[in-house]
C-alpha cells in the first residue's frame, strides 16, 4: 500500500510467514508517466530479496511504451511477477488517466495488459488488479474479461467501486461475478478484517486467493491466524524501526511510520485500550517513542 507498506515493512512481515500461509506480496505502485524506470530504480522499489515468498512489482500508468520499457526493467530484477494497478482512486491517478480511470475504458485496459505481457515475453507472469467498477459494478464481468483477454495470468478484484473508495460496506458478490466470468485464477480483495475472513471469502465467492489490505496493518499475523504476545507485537514494530534505520531513515520518519501502524494496531494486545493508544499517539518525541517500543520488545528478556 502506497506510503505504508515500504520494502522494510514487507521484509519484516514476510519473515514471519511460511509460503503456505502467505502466498505472495506486491510492492506499492510505481507510477509510470511517460518515462520508463531503469532496473536500478525498480530494484530499489522492490527492496532486497528475502526468503522464499514471491514478491511482485506493481506498475500504474497508461503510457504503453513507457510501461513496456519499465516491464523490461522489471525483467532484470528479482520480481516474481508484474502487477498492473487499475484500482487507485486518487485524483492524481485520474488526471493521468491511470489506476481506476481505466475502469471506464476496458479496451484500453486490455491493451495495456497485452503490451506488458508482450514486453515480458513469457519470462514473467503479468497480473492485474481492478476494482469492481468506476461509478457502479455493472461492468465487473467486462473488466475481468478485458484483463484476461489481454493475457493476465491472475486477476485481483477489489470489490469496492472507485466511487466507494474505502467504505466499510463491501459486496463480495462482485468477486463471485468476476470468478464466474473468467478462467484465470481470481484473488478476492476488500473487507477482510480477521483471519477467518480469508477462508470465508474463498468459500462465499469461489476465488482461489485472497488479498488483505488494511487489516494487515493492524495485525501482520492475519495471514496465519497466529495469536501473538504483546512482546512479539512490540518486537515486530521494533524490528521494523531497525530495518528503516538500516535503510537510512532518521528517528522522526521511523516514529511516524510506527505511529501509522499504532493508530490501527490490534495484534498481541500491545495496545490495551483506546486510552493506551492515545498515549502512544500523543508521544511527540520520536526517540522516546522508539525507546519505549524497544523496551516493550525486550520486556521479558530483562532478568
Ligand atoms: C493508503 C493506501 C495505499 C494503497 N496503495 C495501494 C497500492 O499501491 N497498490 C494497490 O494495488 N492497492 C493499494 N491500496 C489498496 C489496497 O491494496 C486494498 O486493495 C484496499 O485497501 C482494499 O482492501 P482492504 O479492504 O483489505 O483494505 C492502498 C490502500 C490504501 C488505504
Amino acid at each position: 500500500m502506497e506510503g505504508v507498506t515500504d520494502p522494510c515493512f514487507r521484509a519484516v512481515l514476510l519473515a514471519l510467514h511460511r509460503p503456505e500461509d502467505l502466498g505472495g506480496a506486491c510492492t506499492e505502485f510505481l507510477r509510470v508517466v511517460d518515462h520508463p524506470y531503469r532496473p536500478g530504480q525498480v530494484r530499489k522499489h522492490l527492496g532486497p530479496k528475502t526468503g522464499s515468498i514471491p514478491v511482485g512489482v506493481q506498475l500504474m500508468g497508461s503510457h504503453e511504451s513507457a510501461l513496456a520499457a519499465t516491464a523490461e526493467s522489471v525483467l532484470q530484477t528479482d520480481a516474481a511477477f508484474l502487477d498492473l494497478n487499475f484500482g487507485c482512486p486518487t485524483k492524481g491517478a485520474l488526471k493521468g488517466c491511470a489506476g481506476s480511470a481505466l475502469l471506464r475504458e476496458p479496451k484500453r485496459l486490455e491493451s495495456i495488459v497485452r503490451t506488458c505481457v508482450e514486453a515480458c515475453g513469457g519470462d514473467l507472469p503479468v497480473t492485474a488488479k481492478i476494482r469492481a467498477g468506476f461509478d457502479d459494478a455493472e461492468s465487473v464481468e467486462e473488466l475481468a474479461r478485458a484483463a484476461e483477454a489481454g493475457g493476465a495470468s491472475l486477476l485481483t478484484v477489489h470489490c469496492r467501486t472507485r466511487s466507494e473508495h474505502y467504505t466499510d460496506q463491501v459486496d463480495w458478490t462482485r468477486i463471485t461475478r468476476a470468478v464466474e466470468a473468467v478462467e484465470i485464477p481470481v484473488c478476492g480483495n476488500g473487507g477482510v478484517l480477521v483471519h477467518e475472513d480469508l477462508e470465508r471469502m474463498r468459500e462465499v465467492t469461489g476465488c482461489l486467493f485472497v488479498m488483505v489490505g488494511h487489516a494487515a496493518l493492524a495485525d501482520p499475523w492475519i495471514f496465519s491466524g497466529q495469536e501473538v504476545t504483546a512482546q512479539a507485537a512490540a518486537e515486530f514494530l521494533h524490528e521494523y524501526s531497525l530495518a528503516l534505520e538500516s535503510a537510512g531513515a532518521g528517528p522522526r520518519k521511523r516514529a511516524a511510520r510506527l505511529k501509522q501502524l499504532l493508530k490501527v494496531w490490534s495484534a498481541g494486545g500491545l495496545i490495551s485500550d483506546e486510552a493506551d493508544r492515545k498515549s502512544w499517539m500523543a508521544e511527540r518525541e520520536p526517540e522516546r517513542l522508539l525507546a519505549a517500543m524497544e523496551a516493550r520488545a525486550h520486556a521479558e528478556a530483562i532478568p
